[in-house]
């Protein structure tokens, strides 16, 4: 297995944390340490990296790929929701980037085991920390038709949500253990194969989406750490995040802009938005990797 998968618009992150030698850089979602590797790149001789992720497996490979820094970085298993306690239980700071880059790592997505994705058959079980309770398998298993009505249409943003959530309790009362690949056919038959964006996606994408952002309480741990970042961050530090659908993206925006808004407003600016519309990747890295196509970066300073 390759150690490091494509991380998303390097240059164009770098560049947004301002990465310069010496300081506390954070990659809150250090994933295989891509980006990771690339911060330390531009912040040596002296520039210290922590790193986090909530997923143990992963923050393994990290530490492969970054033995070269070695003695330059600090990884920890966490989740990015608790950032000032992770912060302060390392006792490092303040902060003069931060970067968070949403999502999945192509490398869980990838393991069939992790229960991700409906390419190959396995237990459903997309938690991104394997120490935390709750499977989507327990999920399907015992949520009400309209709680997962409820999910798949707010984190999904799927229309035909009820009729999916119909079909996932018809499938459950046949018995049986669900799989990813035995949910996905469910869903698909529901909604009739067609998937959104005229079928080019697989109709069950969208439900996939919804039980690992509610298994994860995706949202609950972005909207913590938009709310903790601010003090974090030294006079001048920098905060960078993609997001990679648009709940995660206006999130980030409507929280980047309420900071940068306020600054308009009141006296000193305390906070600039570097991005005034979200950076996409070039041509060349969509051809090269095509799962960057969702990504979108925004990024925000404050006053030095
Ligand atoms: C898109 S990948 C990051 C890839 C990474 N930037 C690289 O260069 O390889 C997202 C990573 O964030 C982690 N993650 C997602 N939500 C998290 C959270 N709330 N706290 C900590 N890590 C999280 C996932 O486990 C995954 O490894």
């Amino acid at each position: 297995m390759a150690v490091v998968h494509d991380p998303v618009m390097v240059a164009e992150v770098v560049s947004a944390l301002g990465c310069r030698p010496g300081g506390l850089w954070v990659d809150a979602t250090i994933g295989a340490g891509g980006h990771a590797a690339a911060i330390l790149e531009q912040t040596a001789p002296d520039g210290f990296l922590l790193g986090i992720d909530r997923d143990r497996e992963i923050l393994e490979l990290a530490a492969g790929h970054l033995g070269p820094h070695a003695g330059r970085f600090e990884l920890v298993q966490g989740n990015f929701g608790e950032l000032e306690a992770i912060l302060a239980r390392t006792g490092r700071g303040p902060v003069n980037g931060v970067l968070i880059d949403l999502g999945l790592s192509s490398l869980q997505l990838d393991l069939p085991e992790r229960g991700f994705s409906f390419r190959a058959d396995a237990p459903l079980d997309m938690r991104m920390d394997r120490g935390q309770p709750g499977t989507a398998l327990d999920l399907v298993s015992s949520a009400r038709e309209e709680e997962l009505a409820r999910i798949i249409f707010e984190y999904g943003e799927e229309t035909r949500s009820r009729r999916i959530a119909r079909a996932i309790c018809r499938e459950r009362e046949r018995g049986g253990a669900m799989t990813t690949q035995r949910l996905a056919s469910a869903v698909a038959a529901a909604i009739g194969g067609q998937g959104p964006r005229g079928g080019r996606i697989h109709p069950a994408t969208r439900t996939f989406q919804a039980l690992r952002i509610a298994v994860n309480r995706e949202l609950e741990a972005l909207a913590s750490a938009l709310a903790a970042i601010p003090a974090l961050l030294a006079p001048g530090g920098r905060a960078c995040i993609i997001a990679y659908h648009s709940l995660e993206d206006r999130a980030v925006k409507q929280a980047f802009r309420a900071l940068t808004h306020r600054a308009r407003a009141a006296e000193p600016a305390a906070f600039t938005l570097l991005t005034k519309k979200p950076g996409r990747p070039g041509e060349e890295e969509l051809r090269r990797n095509p799962r960057s196509r969702s990504a979108r970066l925004r990024a925000i300073a404050r006053a030095a």
